[in-house]
């Protein structure tokens, strides 16, 4: 038996300053019927000066300690929602007390979005920093305080559409109740919690996690997770056999090694390898992977294992979704792709001779685990196209991930790449992905900026019959358009139309589509299902970093902009 220690008893708030602990923590106040404590409010209250003032004026060391000092004050009181100053949380003396009775929650949004709420607040004059200058510091703070924010015991995603105010404190509340009813007297009293958040050491977490409130999925990123892949499940709780489905070019280059793996750990398994390529992705093929299940016996407590790129985590993940009702998934994404966004989300699906990705599911997988070694083996252009999703989403949502892939070109890019840079940059876009999908897991706002780059990507995609263009390389082209619509529009300048197309052309990626009519091109943007009440939306951006959806793109526009993309 452990020593008995008071049960959770209280809510903490913690994260970037401006990511919204306040309004998050009124509305569970008043939820809960507790007292709010903001440690700020409480030192401003004692020193008769704000944070800020207190920093010019007497220093940071000066101002941690009356932090520290409000923070032993505030843990006092119980029941209660505490929230924290954005640097509360580094003290590990902080971090231990707030720990004691308090349920920990970590609210994440990307600091462009921080920046953004900051300056739409009534008391933005007052901030010592805005624009561009408190963007960057806030990405510098992210860099320096997510390794302890993520000792948090719940990561709660606040990240939100702009525009769409007041949707997510609800969201977020409802998490953050949810989890203190079903999980809270656990996650406080788990042993050896104390001291691990005592510890001056940064958590050790996974590279990104996607979490919608009601699933949990881990996301494993590194070199050697293949071998690490026993363990994993173990971790995950998952027994049973594991029916791997993969397809003939992954098996042969890496086969071995998950087999040898499970061999190893004694874990019992079956193989499906399907041919390579999209056809495997069809209802005739599900078909056979179910006669197989049925034939072996699989069972609910089984495991499906998706180990290719994102056609096999797609189908693989489609039979998951509806064998039985469902059956534990998780993703061994195998290309850059996939590691960066197939794997990532939940969206399942096959195709139908009408049309890609008709029939399909939302599914968790339990875990993605990406074996950065396994890219060794890619052919150049399909490693290469994978970065188009990345440089998406360095555009949409990571200025200083752009700044990464603009300086390290040569090293990502040569014919074997800095494995460590590789899992670097590779983390952090699937984290941003993450961050979208746990903020909006069913698509039902947010999400669509991850579609920067893909009404025109599509509509490429569909004219060429899939023929001339992979998936990444028309959404090269397809970014480019929204960048010179975007341009056009006055919501960028030339400098970031021309960043665009200097850090696609570095990837090796297509700045023009080619081997396409501009007409059919027109034609199956006009059927795209992104198409509501006849008008085209488009996911745009007014800055680097920054994505809006736009509904009022002058058709005009979109036609000269896309025949000045298409090269005769
Ligand atoms: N579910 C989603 O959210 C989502 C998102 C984006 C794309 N997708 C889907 O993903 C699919 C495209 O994914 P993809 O580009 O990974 O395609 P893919 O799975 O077809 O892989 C591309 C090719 O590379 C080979 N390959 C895979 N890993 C390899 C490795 N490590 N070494 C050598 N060869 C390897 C494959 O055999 C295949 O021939 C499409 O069907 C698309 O619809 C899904
Ligand atoms: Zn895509």
């Amino acid at each position: 038996m452990t020593p008995s220690r008071p049960a959770a008893q209280q809510i903490v708030l913690v994260g970037l300053s401006g990511v919204g602990k306040s309004t998050v923590g009124r509305a569970l106040a008043e939820r809960l019927g507790w007292p709010l404590i903001d440690t700020d409010d409480a030192v401003t209250r004692r020193e008769g000066k704000t944070p800020a003032q207190l920093i010019t004026e007497r220093g940071e060391t000066a101002f941690r300690q009356l932090e520290e000092r409000a923070v032993a004050e505030a843990v006092r009181t119980a029941p209660a929602v505490i929230a924290t100053g954005g640097g509360a949380f580094m003290s590990a003396r902080s971090r231990r007390a707030l720990g004691e009775r308090g349920l920990i929650c970590y609210l994440d949004a990307t600091p462009g979005e921080i920046a953004r709420r900051v300056q739409g607040a009534p008391d933005a004059q007052e901030r010592p920093l805005l624009g561009r200058e408190l963007q960057s510091r806030l990405y510098e703070l992210d860099d320096e305080r997510r390794p302890f924010y993520n000792h948090a015991d719940l990561w709660v995603p606040v990240q939100e559409r702009a525009g769409a105010a007041g949707a997510v404190p609800e969201a977020a509340v409802a998490r953050i109740v949810r989890a203190w009813v079903t999980d809270g007297p656990r996650l406080v009293s788990q042993p050896s919690r104390l001291e691990r958040l005592g510890d001056a050491a940064p958590a050790r977490v996974p590279a990104a996690i996607v979490d919608t409130g009601e699933e949990r999925c881990p996301i494993w990123i590194g070199a050697g997770e293949l071998e690490r892949l026993p363990e994993r499940l173990r971790m995950l709780g998952l027994g049973g056999t594991v029916f791997l489905i993969s397809d003939s070019t992954v098996m042969e280059a890496h086969g071995q090694r998950v087999a040898r793996a499970l061999a190893a750990a004694g874990i019992a398994g079956a193989s499906y390898i399907v041919p390579p390529g999209e056809s495997s992705k069809s209802l005739r093929v599900a078909g056979e992977l179910y006669t197989w299940l049925a034939e072996r016996r699989a069972e609910r407590s089984d495991l499906v294992l998706a180990f290719g790129g994102g056609v096999v985590g797609d189908l693989a993940g489609y039979v998951a979704a509806s064998y039985l009702r469902g059956m534990p998934l998780v993703q061994l994404p195998t290309t850059v792709l996939a590691m960066n966004d197939a794997a990532i989300g939940g969206k399942v699906a096959v195709d139908l001779p009408a049309g890609k990705n008709l029939v399909g599911a939302f599914h968790q997988p339990r875990a993605v685990i990406a074996d950065i070694s396994t890219l060794r083996t890619l052919p150049r252009r399909a490693y290469l196209e994978g970065f188009a999703e990345v440089i998406k989403h360095a555009l949409i949502l990571d200025p200083p991930l752009l700044g990464e892939l603009e300086r390290h070109v040569a090293r990502l890019t040569a014919d074997d790449p800095d494995p460590e840079l590789l899992a670097c940059v590779t983390a952090r876009s699937a984290r941003l992905k993450a961050l979208i999908v746990s903020s909006d897991p069913y698509e039902h706002g947010l999400r669509a900026i991850l579609n920067y780059g893909h009404t025109v990507g599509h509509a490429l995609e569909t004219a060429g019959a899939y023929r001339h263009h992979l998936h990444g390389e028309a959404v090269a082209v397809g970014m480019m358009a929204a960048a010179r619509i975007a341009e056009r529009m006055g919501l960028i300048d030339e400098a970031l139309v021309q960043r665009h197309s200097e850090v696609l052309r570095a990837y090796g990626l297509p700045l023009a589509a080619s081997g396409v009519r501009p007409e059919a091109v027109l034609a199956a943007m006009r059927l795209d299902k992104k198409v509501q009440a006849g008008r085209q939306r488009f996911v745009l951006l007014d800055d680097a970093g920054r994505a809006t959806v736009r509904d009022d793109v002058p058709a005009a526009l979109v036609e000269d902009v896309v025949r000045g993309l298409i090269e005769p």
